[in-house]
């Protein structure tokens, strides 16, 4: 299956009973060449009504720091996220929610190869990361897995309820373009 075909199996998925209440299937945008992906936790109100990741204010704070180490959705970076359907009234996913998914998220790895994964927030980063990973004491750290680079970083909707946390986040995407310098080939062509 190609990119397409998987896009297209995706946005008719009805493998569990969030399709019932979703208008859009969010299943990600960018680059499907990208060497940078980034993983947020799953669609909220805006995102479901536009079937695109991160459009709203969180996602505009997103892209301000993307820009500032010359990162753009529409050229070097894929953004999705771990639940592709938004959970009603924003409700934490179910566990066999997040089992019925997994399997979107990693054909999308099995394609696009990522050699960074930026998960956002906590869920992101305890499920791809640890079971245990701490935003606060590892943010911005870089774990290998089988050739795959892993960094947490702070949720954006974090940020705008707490702005104090601003620079810890900035200082993270200054890591990661460190670290795309070392281990990407065509990121900042
Ligand atoms: N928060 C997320 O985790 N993902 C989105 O797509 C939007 C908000």
């Amino acid at each position: 299956m190609d990119f397409e075909q998987l896009r297209q199996a995706c946005t008719t998925c009805e493998k569990c009973g969030l399709c019932e209440t979703r208008q859009h299937v969010v299943f990600g945008m960018g680059n499907p060449e990208a060497e940078v992906m980034f993983i947020g936790e799953g669609p909220g109100q805006n995102e479901d009504e536009q079937g695109l990741p991160f459009v709203g204010r969180s996602g505009k704070l997103l892209d301000q720091y993307l820009e500032a180490v010359d990162l753009y959705r529409d050229k070097n970076i894929f953004i999705t996220n771990i639940v592709k359907c938004r959970p009603p009234q924003n409700r934490d996913p179910l566990p066999e929610e997040w089992d019925a998914c997994l399997p979107w998220l990693r054909e999308q790895f099995r394609i696009i190869r990522p050699r960074i994964i930026v998960c956002l927030g906590r869920i992101a980063a305890q499920r791809l990361i640890r079971p245990d990973f701490s935003v606060t004491k590892e943010h911005g750290q870089f774990f290998e897995k089988n050739g795959t680079w892993f960094m947490g970083t702070l949720h954006p909707a974090a940020l705008l309820r707490n702005p104090r946390q601003k620079p810890d986040a900035f200082s993270d995407f200054v890591a990661l373009r460190e670290k795309i310098q070392q281990v990407c080939d065509h990121t900042y062509d």
